[in-house]
């Protein structure tokens, strides 16, 4: 029976708007009791904004306020550590935004704090639970793409919209962490999270903003079955949110637009004010999003984090993905500067060891192996056979029309 949870919001700047707006958009019985912000004028007019009870200034006292059962923290990454820690202490359940952390290191320490105090933790990783992405990873699942050997997962706009992502001490990087932590997670939903990340080769750097953190990123990660992982992110790209995602299988193959140009496409000489996040424009051809808290994972996220809470289950996305998830990010950067491919340093692997590399097609004819079968523009068929052997590699027409 789904039991109603009243939740402690740290922090009233985007991430805290859309999560309220999700959790009180609708007729969901979860509810916002209490919001924090270090400024009260802040915290009183989103609390009034919102319908939420209480606001306050003070982080513990928000984290242990007896309106609250669970915390959700939509803090700046150098503040998720301190805040893990006191929800550990006054024993609250913690559902944590992306990043988890700034470092492998820092992940592993929340990952040792939820699991050593036994609260339920939850990764608020949100474009893993999109409509497409579940429904994507539902058909991959039931073998529709046969093994997957490639995904591919792009995430770029034009920078982030507050000055402590641009400072590398508080974020912990630049766009592979902001960004980069999206696309990790959503290759490892398609590869099987199961399948251990092995190593990496990224390349990175700063080619617009005038910071220390890189503003470009593009990264390969090798899994221990042989399938390739690849990440581009950006906070340089022009024109909006580009949120796209492409899985190669051996029986398929699939697509994802989650933002832009969708199939919602709109002129407007410009009085409609705000299109949707990191839109650049607000006239001219616009390309808005139905509804954007359902569209980016954001229900369907806290759905299942509140389902897992009242079943006694882990949620889909774990405390333990969100170290995972730092440790690729490190390994991102440590190749970037050696510019060689380096290993992914996981201490604590929980998912399955020994995997042998996938095997690919396996279909024989007249005991040869077939390497291809194409119909051609005049009609034929040829199909290309190698003899496992000799390794020859011949060509037979099979039909002609
Ligand atoms: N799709 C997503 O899941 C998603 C999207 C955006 C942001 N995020 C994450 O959410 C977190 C917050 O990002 P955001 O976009 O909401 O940032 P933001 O700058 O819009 O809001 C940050 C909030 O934290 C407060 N804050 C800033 N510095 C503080 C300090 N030193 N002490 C206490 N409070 C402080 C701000 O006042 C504000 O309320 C980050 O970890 C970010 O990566 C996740």
């Amino acid at each position: 029976m789904a039991q109603k949870h009243n939740i402690t919001m740290l922090g009233t700047g985007l991430i805290g708007l859309f999560y309220t707006m999700t959790l009180h958009g609708q007729r969901g019985r979860d509810r916002v009791s209490c919001v924090y912000s270090r400024d009260i004028d802040r915290a009183q007019g989103f609390a009034r904004k919102w319908g939420i009870e209480h606001a306050v200034t003070d982080m513990e006292e928000a984290i242990k306020h007896s309106s609250s059962d669970v915390v959700i923290i939509g803090l700046p990454n150098h503040l998720h550590e301190e805040a893990v820690q006191i929800c550990a202490d006054a024993n609250k359940a913690v559902l944590c935004t992306k990043p988890l952390a700034r470092s492998a290191a820092e992940a592993r320490r929340i990952l040792d704090i939820v699991e050593s105090s036994g609260i339920f933790g939850g990764y608020l990783e949100d474009l893993v639970y999109t409509p497409k992405t579940l429904k994507a990873l539902e058909s991959v699942r039931r073998g529709a793409l046969g093994e997957i050997l490639w995904t591919r997962s792009r995430e770029a706009h034009s920078g982030p919209h507050s000055s402590w992502f641009w400072d590398i001490e508080q974020a912990g990087g630049g766009a592979i962490v902001d960004l980069g932590c999206h696309c990790i997670e959503i290759i490892r939903n398609f590869v099987g999270k199961d399948i251990r990340p092995i190593e990496v080769s990224c390349w990175a750097d700063t080619l617009v903003h005038p910071i220390k953190a890189e503003d470009n990123s593009i990264a390969l990660i090798r899994f221990e079955n042989g399938a390739v992982g690849q990440f581009e992110v950006s906070w340089t790209f022009r024109g909006g949110m580009d949120l796209r995602d492409e899985v190669a299988g051996t029986e398929g193959t699939i697509w994802l637009n989650h933002f832009l140009r969708t199939g919602f496409e709109m002129f407007s000489s410009g009085a409609g004010g705000y299109v949707a996040e990191k839109a650049e424009q607000e006239s001219g051809w616009l390309f808005p999003v139905g509804d954007e808290v359902h569209e980016l994972g954001y229900t369907d996220m806290f759905t299942d984090m509140f389902n897992a809470m009242d079943e006694g289950r882990e949620p889909m996305e774990t405390i333990y993905d969100g170290y995972v998830v730092n440790a690729v990010i490190d390994a991102c950067y440590r190749s970037a500067k050696s510019r060689k491919w380096e290993p992914v340093e996981l201490e604590d692997w929980r998912g399955r060891t020994g995997v042998a590399r996938m095997q690919g097609l396996k279909e024989k004819i007249d005991g040869l192996e077939l390497v291809k079968r194409e119909r051609l523009p005049n009609g034929e068929v040829k199909l290309i056979l190698k003899d496992p052997g000799t390794g020859e590699v011949t060509q037979r027409v099979v039909e002609n029309d």
